[in-house]
This record gives structure tokens, C-alpha cells and sequence, in this order.
């Protein structure tokens, strides 16, 4: 993973550093395709005031897909979503109890009117909520949409060459 040195396109947000195991693997796939994000820990209850004014700046600061991490009532990703017209995407975290399913819950069910994109619990939601952007970013992208589809190459011709002894 290298560090990005452009402007960010993507925002990552997690509710605590302890989201950051599972989350460091949207950063990574985001850099795998060089495509530039920031990372910010802030939390909808513990830091609210911060945690809006990021999700209401985030837009003019050039970013144009925000993913958002959190465990328990998960309620970041409402929360950021309620504060701007970027899309927000939800990848819920395996917390303290429940094994993840309050998270995905808390982000998936929420009321009509402000839309979450939810991802799987975890580290196959953390990779593909990084896809997922990917895809966004690619609609007016041309060589992020090459680099898409050559990675869905790539992945097909892996399972397609497995050898079982
Ligand atoms: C949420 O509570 C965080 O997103 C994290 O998933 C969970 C546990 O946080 P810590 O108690 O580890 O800080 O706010």
C-alpha cells in the first residue's frame, strides 16, 4: 500500500481506531488502483460536532464517494449521509457482541429518505466498499474503468487456474 499523495477522491471514516485492522483493507485496494483517499477517525457520538462538519465539507474538498466504518448501533453512516448529497457507503463492523449483525442492521435499515449503500460485515465489505467506489469513480473514468475490468480478469483467470491435487 503506498501513501497518496494527490488530492483525495475517496473519504474513509471510522468510528474507532479499532475499525482500523478491518478497514485498512478498503485503503489498500484503493491504492492498489492509485486512486487517493484520506482516513479520519471520528465517531457519531463521541466527536458529532467534527464528524459533521467532515461529512459537509467533504464535497468541496474535492471528494466524491465516502465510505463509512462503524460497530454497534453503527450509526456513522446515517449520520454522514444526512450531512451531504456525496454517496456514502456503509461497511459494518464485527464489534463487541452479535457478531456484526446489529452493525448491519443499524446501516442497512435506514429510514426512507437518506439512502446507505450497505456492504457485507467485515473485511469482504471493507474490499468491496473500495470496489464499489472504484466503480463510481470509473463511470467517468475510462483508464479506472480499464483497470476494473483487468483486475475482474485477473481474479476470474486465478479461480480458473486452480490446480487441486
Ligand atoms: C464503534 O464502536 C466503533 O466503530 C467500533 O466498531 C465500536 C467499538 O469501538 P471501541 O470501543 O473499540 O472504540 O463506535
Amino acid at each position: 500500500m503506498h501513501a497518496p499523495t494527490e488530492s483525495p477522491r475517496v473519504g474513509i471514516v471510522m468510528g474507532s481506531t479499532s475499525d482500523w485492522d478491518v478497514m485498512q483493507r478498503t485503503a489498500a485496494t484503493l491504492a492498489d488502483f492509485g486512486v487517493p483517499y484520506e482516513v479520519r477517525v471520528l465517531s457519531a457520538h463521541r466527536t458529532p460536532d467534527e464528524t459533521a462538519v467532515w461529512a459537509r465539507t467533504a464535497d468541496e474538498r474535492g471528494l466524491r464517494v465516502l465510505i463509512a466504518a462503524a460497530g454497534g448501533a453503527a450509526h456513522l453512516a446515517g449520520v454522514v449521509a444526512a450531512h451531504t448529497l456525496l454517496p456514502v457507503l456503509g461497511v459494518p463492523m464485527q464489534a463487541w457482541s452479535l457478531d456484526g449483525l446489529d452493525s448491519l442492521l443499524a446501516m442497512a435499515q435506514m429510514p426512507r429518505g437518506i439512502p446507505v449503500a450497505t456492504l457485507a460485515i467485515g473485511s469482504a465489505g471493507a474490499v468491496n466498499a473500495a470496489l464499489l467506489a472504484l466503480e463510481i469513480l470509473a463511470l467517468n473514468d475510462p483508464d479506472l474503468r480499464q483497470q476494473l475490468a483487468d483486475f475482474r480478469a485477473r481474479q476470474a483467470r486465478e479461480i480458473l487456474d486452480t490446480q487441486l491435487e
